[in-house]
């Protein structure tokens, strides 16, 4: 069953007893409260499913508590029950995200159907939340068979379940990020938060507020408190993504924050201890970094408890056809287009390439390769693009944009060429691997003119050069 738990909040004995009734009968675990305090009481020391609240309570009014519960990311659906005069007050809570309301005096044949609702809803998030993550650990596991990702997976494997901060380097491109997911997902705080901070995205005035929170008022624009990224990792495990590229200011309280896992909001004074697991990553060398007084030394041994290293696609390239096959799959459903695999030849150009950009540059090559391709979903090497790192020629095209013949693509060519070899046939011969003779035609043609015999002396005389070399 969804839901299990509920809450009645009503001050009539009568109708609070009649609902809490009917609602055990249905096998629900219900806590019962005549007023606001009592109900923050219960939901602040369990979650509960579902609450039932009058809205004039001797405490205050109920709109009050369902504002407080948008806040809360886990919050039961509330079902508002209300004086037949006081429908406006009942569409102000739908507004204020109340799930239904009922109007006093109802029938059990109103909660019954209430409650059918609620059960079907919650049913709803549920599966959606499941498939949800369903998908993105597809998108997450790390893929390969080298030795060095079956290392590297050993790794992971056994330094996941202890509590151990993890710098994870290597290039960019590799996979970082991916790593440092699986020794989240394989850790025992697997169900508890996992929260990224991009140290390099965020702006250095604001990182320390993204860090730590800040109380309301600690700064221009800041209209309330606010948490920071290590309180919502509290029990969970937080990833600084980038870490070289925090100030020396911000180095400094991290580093306090990794030794003694507390800090305060800035503008607050109330010290936050939390309980994190701290992930960094790095694709600059942090030591060199350290060496050059860029980093500080104690922060950076503070990180490296277990150094990880994530090796480039060229130290691995018995990988890359199984990663090409599998992004071929994924980008293949991604934009609709029905994949086979790839050519011989392509395999070839992909096992060849070196990769500078490594994973990253390779998921888009054959995302690209994905589009391009023809309709008998066969992935060719021209459909790679790796060959043409160099856009073609503005030479290909006349001055109004459209594209040459072959003979005024050839014209211009041989006095393109002509032009580099300032003047010399034969140099320019040599080069478009044709004979003096041959350019010395194609050249006459173009004047409009054939070789006159006043040109035979000079003629002879580049001959007579040609022949030489
Ligand atoms: N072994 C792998 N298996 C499957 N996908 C991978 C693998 N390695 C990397 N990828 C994919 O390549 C892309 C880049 O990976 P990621 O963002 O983790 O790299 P990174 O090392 O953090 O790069 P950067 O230093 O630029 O931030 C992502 O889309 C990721 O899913
Ligand atoms: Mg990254």
């Amino acid at each position: 069953m969804s839901i299990e738990k509920v809450i009645v909040l009503e001050d009539d004995p009568i109708i609070r007893t009649n609902l809490e009734n009917f609602l055990r009968r249905q096998r629900l675990d219900v806590a019962s409260a005549s007023t606001l305090a009592e109900a923050r009481d219960f939901l602040g020391r369990d979650n509960f499913d579902l609450i039932f609240m009058d809205m004039r309570l001797p405490d205050g009014n109920a709109l009050e508590l369902l504002k407080e519960l948008q806040t809360r990311p886990q919050r039961p659906l509330a079902v508002v029950m209300t004086g037949f005069g006081s429908v406006e007050s009942a569409v102000d809570c739908m507004k204020n995200g109340a799930f239904d309301y009922l109007i006093k005096p109802f029938s059990t044949d109103q909660i019954e159907f209430t409650m059918r609702k609620a059960q079907e809803f919650t049913q709803l998030v549920k599966v959606n939340q499941f498939l949800t993550n369903e998908g993105e650990d597809s998108e997450h596991e790390l893929i390969g068979r080298s030795p060095a990702m079956e290392t590297l997976r050993a790794l992971i494997r056994k330094v996941a379940r202890t509590q151990a901060t993890v710098l994870i380097q290597g290039e960019s491109g590799t996979g970082k990020e991916l790593v440092a997911r699986a020794f989240f997902r394989e850790s025992p705080r697997a169900a508890a938060p996992f929260i990224k901070m991009n140290c390099a995205a965020v702006p250095e005035n604001l990182i320390e507020s993204e860090f730590f929170g800040h109380e309301k008022g600690a700064f221009t624009g800041a209209l309330n408190k606010r948490e920071g990224r290590f309180e919502l990792a509290h029990t969970g495990t937080i990833l600084l993504d980038e870490i070289s590229e925090i100030s020396p200011a911000v180095q400094a309280k991290l580093l306090r924050v990794l030794q003694e896992r507390e800090f305060e909001r800035v503008g607050g004074n109330r010290t936050i201890k939390v309980d994190v697991r701290v992930i960094a990553t790095t694709n600059r060398d942090l030591q060199q970094s350290v060496e050059k007084k860029e980093f500080r030394q104690d922060l950076y041994f503070r990180l490296n408890v277990v150094p990880v290293y994530v090796p480039s696609l060229r130290e691995r390239r018995d990988d890359i056809p199984l990663l090409a096959n599998e992004f071929m799959r994924r980008l293949g459903r991604k934009h609709g287009v029905h994949t086979k695999g790839f050519t011989d030849d392509a395999l070839r150009t992909l096992s060849a390439h070196k990769w500078p950009g490594n994973v990253r540059e390779l998921q888009n090559v054959v995302e690209r390769a994905v589009i391009m391709c023809g309709e008998n979903g066969l992935i060719e090497a021209e459909h790679l693009g790796l060959g043409l790192a160099v856009p073609p020629p503005d030479t290909a095209f006349s001055g109004s944009g459209d594209l040459l013949s072959m003979h005024e693509a050839e014209k211009r060519h041989i006095f393109t060429v002509l032009n580099v070899c300032k003047g010399s046939r034969v140099k320019a011969a040599k080069i478009l691997d044709l004979s003096v003779r041959t350019l010395r035609n194609k050249l006459g043609l173009y004047n409009g003119t054939l070789v006159k015999p006043e040109d035979e002396t000079e003629t002879d005389a580049e001959d007579a050069e040609a022949a030489e070399k």
